[in-house]
């Protein structure tokens, strides 16, 4: 079992915010299953996402790689707060009494941002004052820093300055209630500076104790990585094949975030950059890491965890696999 703040996550293994976490049927099917330790939402912003025909996935045909052009889902964060509730209400002793959600939600708008963080505060105190619900509210929320296929919106995760008013907000709600759980989740990076800003800027976060006692740090978690932006993928390389003639490539969008096998050396290279940098870091060293990238066996499972995270998850095996993927990471 992993601790990360309030929630206990156990089997330290989770799915990872996707396009396969979307709607209330995905997410009963990852908390029935007893090789989930946690089930993440996919991304929700406030009003939902416009979704048309060029959002989409392609799997490549020589690796387990994926190549999306997704936006945000198309539900709003109200639809996953109401679909947890149902799932919680009708919770069966076969899952653990607390099995943790981690609601993935984003806004380029500190208003905004702090709106959605308010309601699942509301939604926190309302399941946990009333006794229908056996799961308790064992809730999470990571803050999607870092999806590469939104039109004239780069990942806020690249560049600091950009994310501090959204950081602030998730400061200023953890100061009012230090039970809730926040993690980022954060872009590939590809040199250490990138690593040293994000420490650097969440330092500077931290909230003073007033007592001489450990300044609090309002962040529990890092999830890395998301996928890797501006890749591109032809059709006769995906799987099943599509012709170039038909679409010139595996995604409409020809570019898009390159997730699975592909992305895995990287992954494991941001986990092992963060675990060695957190644990030097006197106010940060608590931060726990969700390895994500490429976790496609065992094998790469126990590799992410050689690499220093504390969890792991995946998207990209489980959007090929099913539910059954988690049984193939754990056996
Ligand atoms: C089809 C698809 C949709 C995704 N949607 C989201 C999302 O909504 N929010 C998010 O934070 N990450 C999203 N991701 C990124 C995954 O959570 C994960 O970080 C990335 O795919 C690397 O893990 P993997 O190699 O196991 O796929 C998505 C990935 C895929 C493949």
């Amino acid at each position: 079992m992993v601790k990360i703040n309030t929630i206990d996550i156990s089997p330290p293994l989770i799915n990872s915010s996707c396009a396969w976490s979307s709607d209330l049927r995905q997410l009963q099917e990852l908390y029935d299953s007893s090789y989930t330790g946690a089930v993440t939402t996919r991304t929700a912003t406030l009003s939902g996402f416009k979704e048309d025909a060029s959002h989409t996935v392609a799997f490549s045909s020589s690796t387990l790689t994926s190549i999306n052009s997704y936006g945000y889902s198309p539900h709003p964060l109200e639809a996953y707060l109401s679909w947890i509730d149902t799932i919680l209400t009708s919770h069966s002793s076969e899952v653990p009494a607390r099995k943790p959600f981690i609601i993935s939600i984003t806004s380029s708008d500190p208003t905004t941002l702090r709106l959605m963080v308010q309601a699942i505060q509301r939604f926190r105190a309302r399941i946990d004052g009333d006794g229908s619900h056996s799961g308790q509210s064992a809730i999470a929320v990571e803050l999607n820093t870092s999806c590469p296929n939104i039109p004239n919106s780069p990942p806020t995760g690249y560049t600091f300055s950009s994310l501090v008013p959204l950081l602030e907000v998730l400061r200023d709600e953890y100061a009012h209630d230090q039970t809730l759980t926040i993690g980022l989740k954060l872009p590939p990076f590809v040199y250490r500076e990138q690593f040293l800003g994000v420490l650097e800027g969440i330092n500077t976060l931290c909230i003073s104790s007033g007592d001489g006692g450990t300044d609090k740090c309002p962040f529990a978690f890092f999830t890395c990585t998301n996928t890797l932006g501006n890749t591109l993928m032809f059709p006769e390389q995906a799987s099943p094949a599509g012709s170039p003639e038909a679409s010139p490539f595996a995604v409409p969008t020809a570019l898009g975030g390159l997730a699975g096998e592909s992305l895995h050396a990287l992954s494991l290279g941001n986990v092992y950059t963060f675990g060695q940098l957190l644990r030097e870091h006197d106010r940060l060293k608590g931060i726990k890491i969700i390895g994500v990238g490429g976790v496609t066996t065992k094998e790469a499972a126990d590799r992410m965890r050689r690499a220093g995270a504390d969890i792991v998850g995946c998207a990209t095996v489980f959007g090929k696999e099913g539910a059954r993927a988690f049984e193939i990471l754990t056996n």
